[in-house]
């Protein structure tokens, strides 16, 4: 904490909401004094030596003297393993029925006295002490998991353990969630424990609002994502490898997952970047399809105050010419912060607003906050209060109903881990839709409870039904955004089953792409801040939650012009392209910052509607693939040691690298690319990777490189479609997939697939399979005029 954060938290802290953040703190405390004993005798356990072994569909059970480890191999070419008789379900992370097991995958011995299970794409080794080896099918390590160990209290309670591996020398770590100092996960402690970091954070601040114990790993030998599934609270410890580290010798790297309780079971893909999120989306659910209007320009605002400034607002940018699809209403749109209340002053016919902002191409998304005003007479609260035998709010180990600080006050938690109280809930998003709102934008939802000490969450003692098996808030935390994602998810679809829900939230955890996307909550206004924000949406990706973005320009604070035109630039090319701030913050309208930054801002968002076909097609193939819309540029060449050292520059599908201008000043920028050659879209220079090439950076655009070959589908100057097509590299060939806006329903979207290739000194573009060939203009672009 710097000098100013010290006066700031002094100054919270004397005030009145400051002295409830005391109270509820100390009563958060102690209710876990009282209900969760310190941590007493315990008994440590390793496998111990093996005794024997049993094969059984897709794999089988290898005996220890102290445990049993469980294989499976399923059918898609994900293998499971647990420890101490775990199984897949339940898991909050798996999408439906864990898939079944893969049959001609068999557990035979091997010639060092263990077992193995070979498979298509992975040999699972298991070794007489109870380690685990992850190898290639050419036989090269990917993961040596270590044996166990298991912590027992003696007199009984959460059993506590420890896994540590070993990864190849050349190994970078991605992933774990949303994390603001990666992409690449350096050397360090990466918490397992949703976390607001109470109103803005930089890249030094782990853990955030979204963790997840996934991990993607990428080395020469391949790349393989590994999922600890469980809840739990818990802590990743990374170490990079080294090669030729003491004696020429390599150093592996290393990682250690150390859980506070519930299973060890494992789910490893492995392949390509692209079949490992395939895989991975298979096993926890395919993305949900956001409506085609929400990939384009949103804004929001906490503090708009009400329905005059709302409309001055959108006017800003009807008479400007900015295109604008969505705008938020955040808190302050609620009576008395309740939610799913309008305060009807600064909103007399919020209705009416909707409709004729509508009428303008732009919907309404309301923010959702979790917590309920504890106040009875308050119809969410009574409602809340009748649901079931015990109501819905969680309660505490003596069964008191645990009550939180958030912004009405006084608050209590729906427990979305009772399919019951998802029930209700789902039921209140009718009364969003009634006030004219077309989606959802979830908060708070760590979830939040404000504490001028310790945790800021609910006591880890609170208890949860867990989809009826019970348990406290240490295995229900991480899953509470998830499963109110459900919530909200499938309340939006039961009110109007013919539109796609359109949801997003702060928190969550693995499989939360099912239900919608995330944002990276209060990124704090600065260059590191649009940095954090790349790694966000990065990480995010690799973790299987492609749709996410940044508040552009920063949550708190006055960005620079030129910040916030470098922020607003790279958002343009983000899933969720979103400005925002908070309630003290400097404005975030496109023309607040000059009209040089007015002038470049308003290019951005132009080309961002001009691609909006592109982004339509990037969200249909992430839902069918699981491949993010914004990839690493190590995504088609994961063996590329240089571009795995990138992280200033990330793939917008397989047509475009995105390379942002992430510091003060910078007029040109080295750009890595991969293999093939690259034009620069701007002055249609080619590039021939792999390489470093030095390109223009003016401050009117960033350097975006098409890939040759690229079909890329674009609206036209007037408005239809149009393919924008990058000659193939002289004698190559090119392509790729289009999904053409089947509008916000559920029709099921077509895919295109055209090819490119040269005919004599002309480019020819056609569509595989189709009679009559392409049905609209096509602009070929790169290619030089002779003469
Ligand atoms: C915290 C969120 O991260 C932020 O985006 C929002 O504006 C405030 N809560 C107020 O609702």
């Amino acid at each position: 904490m710097d000098g100013r954060d010290l006066v700031r938290r002094v100054r919270w802290v004397g005030s009145v909401r400051g002295l409830r953040t005391v109270r509820s703190a100390w009563r958060r405390r102690s209710a876990d004094a009282a209900a969760l004993p310190a941590r007493g005798a315990e008994r440590a356990r390793v496998p111990g030596e093996l005794t024997g072994a049993e094969p059984g569909p897709g794999g089988g059970v290898v005996r220890f003297a102290r445990s049993e480890l469980r294989i499976r191999v399923s059918v898609g070419g994900a293998v499971f393993w647990a420890w101490d008789g775990a199984e897949p379900l339940p898991s909050y992370a798996v999408a439906g029925e864990a898939p079944g097991a893969d049959p001609r995958a068999v557990l035979e011995p091997d010639k060092d006295g263990g077992w193995q299970v070979v498979s298509e794409r992975l040999t699972v080794v298991v070794s007489r002490a109870g380690a685990v080896e992850l190898r290639t099918p050419g036989g090269l390590l990917l993961r040596r998991e270590l044996p166990p160990r298991w912590w027992e209290p003696v007199d009984g309670g959460p059993v506590r353990w420890v896994q540590r591996s070993e990864v190849p020398a050349d190994a970078r770590f991605f992933g774990l969630g949303g994390r603001a100092g990666g992409p690449r996960l350096r050397d360090g402690v990466y918490g397992l424990w949703n976390t607001d970091p109470g109103g803005r954070f930089g890249p030094g601040d782990d853990p955030l609002y979204l963790t997840m114990p996934v991990q993607v790993v990428v080395s020469d030998a391949g790349t393989h994502l590994v999922f600890h599934d469980n809840s739990w609270a818990g802590r990743v410890v990374l170490r990079e490898g080294e090669e030729g580290a003491g004696s020429g010798h390599d150093r592996p790297g290393a990682c250690e997952v150390r859980m506070e309780g519930g299973p060890l079971r494992c789910w490893v893909v492995a392949g390509t970047p692209a079949r490992v999120l395939q895989g991975w989306t298979a096993l926890t659910g395919a993305p949900a399809l956001p409506p085609s209007w929400a990939l384009g320009a949103q804004h929001a605002r906490w503090g708009f105050g009400g329905a005059v400034e709302v409309r001055r607002v959108v006017d800003g940018y009807r008479e400007r010419g900015l295109p604008l699809s969505v705008l938020h209403l955040d808190i302050d749109h609620y009576d008395g912060h309740r939610v799913f209340t309008v305060d009807g002053e600064r909103f007399p016919d919020l209705p009416a607003l909707a409709k004729e902002l509508r009428e303008d191409g732009v919907r309404l998304v309301s923010i959702v906050d979790p917590a309920v005003k504890a106040e009875p007479g308050e119809a969410v609260f009574d409602a809340g209060a009748a649901v079931g035998d015990r109501g819905a709010y969680v309660r505490d180990a003596r069964g008191r109903v645990v009550v939180g600080e958030v912004w009405p006050g006084a608050s209590v938690y729906p427990d979305f881990t009772d399919p019951l109280v998802r029930d209700w809930w789902g039921s209140l998003y009718e009364e969003r839709l009634a006030q004219g709102f077309s989606g959802v934008w979830h908060d708070m939802n760590e979830p939040v409870s404000f504490a001028a000490f310790g945790d800021p969450s609910l006591p880890r003692s609170a208890r949860h039904v867990l989809e009826g098996a019970g348990g406290d808030h240490r295995e229900a935390h991480n899953v509470y955004a998830l499963a109110m994602a459900r919530a909200g998810y499938e309340g939006l679809l039961r009110c109007r089953p013919e539109e796609r829900p359109f949801l997003f939230s702060r928190s969550g955890w693995a499989g939360m792409q099912r239900y919608g996307g995330t944002w990276s909550g209060d990124v704090s206004t600065g260059w590191p801040g649009l940095r954090a924000s790349l790694s966000l949406v990065l990480g995010l990706g690799l973790c299987g939650v492609p749709y996410s973005g940044p508040d552009v320009g920063g949550f708190d604070g006055f960005p620079s012009p030129e910040l916030y035109l470098r922020w607003f630039q790279l958002g343009a090319y983000l899933p969720l392209f979103r400005t925002h701030s908070a309630i003290d913050a400097g404005r975030r309208e496109p023309w607040e910052f000059g009209p040089e930054v007015l002038e470049h801002a308003g290019a951005a968002l132009v080309e961002r509607e001009r691609l909006h076909p592109y982004f339509v097609t990037l969200s249909q193939l992430a839902r069918m693939t699981g491949a993010p819309y914004v990839r690493p540029v190590w995504w088609g060449a994961p063996g590329d040691r240089a571009l795995r050292e990138c992280e200033d520059a990330f793939l917008l599908g397989d047509a475009l690298l995105v390379a942002p201008v992430l510091e003060a000043g910078a007029r040109r920028r080295a750009v890595r690319l991969p293999r093939g050659r690259w034009y620069d879209t701007a002055t249609g220079r080619a590039y021939d990777g792999p390489g470093q090439v030095l390109v223009d950076a003016p401050l009117s655009r960033l350097p975006v490189l098409a890939r040759a070959g690229a079909v890329i589908p674009v609206r036209g100057a007037d408005g239809g479609p149009e393919l924008e097509v990058w000659a193939p590299a002289p004698g190559g060939v090119g392509g790729g997939p289009v999904v053409r806006d089947a509008g916000d329903g559920w029709a099921e979207a077509e895919v295109e697939r055209y090819v490119t290739r040269w005919e004599d000194d002309r480019v020819v573009v056609e569509r595989d399979g189709a009679e009559g060939g392409v049905d609209c203009p096509v602009r070929v672009r790169g290619v030089r005029r002779r003469g």
